[in-house]
């Protein structure tokens, strides 16, 4: 699905040259290079503060506790995501609120939103799914008008750009009230581990954040909140600084490739290719077909023994899983991500993909098909 060590090879140089003066110095945790890659991606996103921390996971448990929210509070959350997150709503003793998403991006379905509101709601998650931003102008006004919170989960969409009616636009993650992102090594930014961010253009949720990352401490051994230890280690951070400025390029080159795609999948009857939102840019950390006449697990089987990988991203909604069971829904709930799960297929889609091994992946797809 991507081909990490051809991006490496290209950039060993410079790459290699930061992970050995890290090496050097033997500043591992909290080295020069954390804030580096910090104020970078902060000046990137045009984004007030960018905590590093230890992985995605962690980002949206840090970007929930730093909401203030209690246990019983109720967080609205679409049920066809990736598992963390809904995870970490649960472990705080939230409760969440399953949406169902829209048939075209994928992402929450904004219309859904006032059936889901009760007096104990306090937030919305928006995950900008596969690449692509959700309708945050909408989601902004309703959190607005209730009181709400907004978290973005950034950790599939870093880079991906949301234009505002008034003619504004900024980077996903700094356009709700609390932005989530991962550095897992697949990501568009990834790191050779695990690492994550927290992003807000809020000064006191900014602070408060980085309290609650490092053991919520405010001074050494003065502890002001409860808080985790959640880091972005110093090697990360070191390699992130050198990726962050390949990440426009990095896009551009999954963007060649998903309009490759577009042009040929389109023409197959039993293919629906990705949506374009017009006010959101796509960063395709995904590039995910539905497939219609459920004939999507027989394409995935036939692909693989030609061994082309591609993936399922996601088969159960989280609503249905067994962990979350205990909320109390059911099947039927959410039609459309129950729809998904069925037809969805993410293809091979990253920055090192040749025209050659493209063309093959496509031939295969059309051979299927005839
Ligand atoms: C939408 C979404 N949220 C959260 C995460 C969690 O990130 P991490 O694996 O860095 O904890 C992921 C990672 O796959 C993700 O895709």
């Amino acid at each position: 699905m991507v081909d990490l060590k051809r991006q490496y090879c290209r950039l060993k140089n410079e790459i290699d040259l930061a992970m050995q003066t890290v090496v050097e110095s033997g500043a591992f945790i909290n080295g020069p290079q954390v804030k580096q890659f910090a104020d970078e991606l902060s000046r990137f996103l045009a984004c007030k503060a960018v905590i590093p921390c230890a992985n995605g996971t962690d980002a949206l448990q840090i970007a929930m506790m730093t909401c203030g929210f209690k246990p019983g509070d109720e967080v609205i959350v679409p049920a066809f995501t990736y598992v963390a997150t809904v995870e970490v709503i649960a472990l705080l003793g939230l409760k969440p609120v399953f949406i169902d998403v829209n048939k075209h991006d994928f992402n929450l379905d904004v219309l859904h939103l006032q059936k889901k509101l009760t007096k104990k709601t306090v937030g919305i998650v928006a995950v900008h799914l596969y690449g692509q931003c959700a309708n945050m102008e909408e989601i902004n006004l309703f959190a607005k008008h209730h009181n709400l919170l907004v978290i973005e989960d950034t950790a599939q969409a870093i880079g991906a750009e949301y234009t505002f009616k008034n003619g504004s636009s900024s980077y996903a993650g700094t356009l709700g009230d609390i932005g989530t992102t991962s550095f897992f090594p697949s990501k568009n930014l990834g790191c050779f581990g695990d690492g994550g961010a927290i992003l807000t253009n809020n000064k006191p949720l900014g602070v408060k954040a980085k309290m609650i990352a490092n053991h919520g401490q405010s001074k050494k051994y003065i502890h002001d909140e409860v808080g985790v230890n959640s880091r972005l280690d110093t090697l990360q951070a070191a390699l992130l600084i050198v990726k962050l400025k390949e990440l426009m390029n990095f896009t551009e080159r999954r963007r060649k490739v998903a309009y490759a795609y577009d042009t040929e999948l389109s023409k197959i009857q039993d293919i629906i290719i990705p949506h374009r939102n017009i006010n959101s840019t796509h960063v395709f950390h995904q590039y995910t077909i539905q497939v219609r006449n459920g004939k999507r697990d027989e394409l995935k089987l036939f692909l693989e023994e030609l061994g082309i990988p591609s993936m399922i991203y996601y088969p159960i909604p989280v609503h249905l899983q067994k962990a979350y069971s205990t909320y109390g829904y059911k099947a039927g709930d959410f039609p459309v991500s129950e729809s998904l799960c069925e037809k969805v297929l993410s293809l091979p889609i990253h920055t090192e993909m040749t025209e050659e091994v493209q063309e093959y992946i496509i031939e295969n797809i059309k051979a299927y098909f005839n």
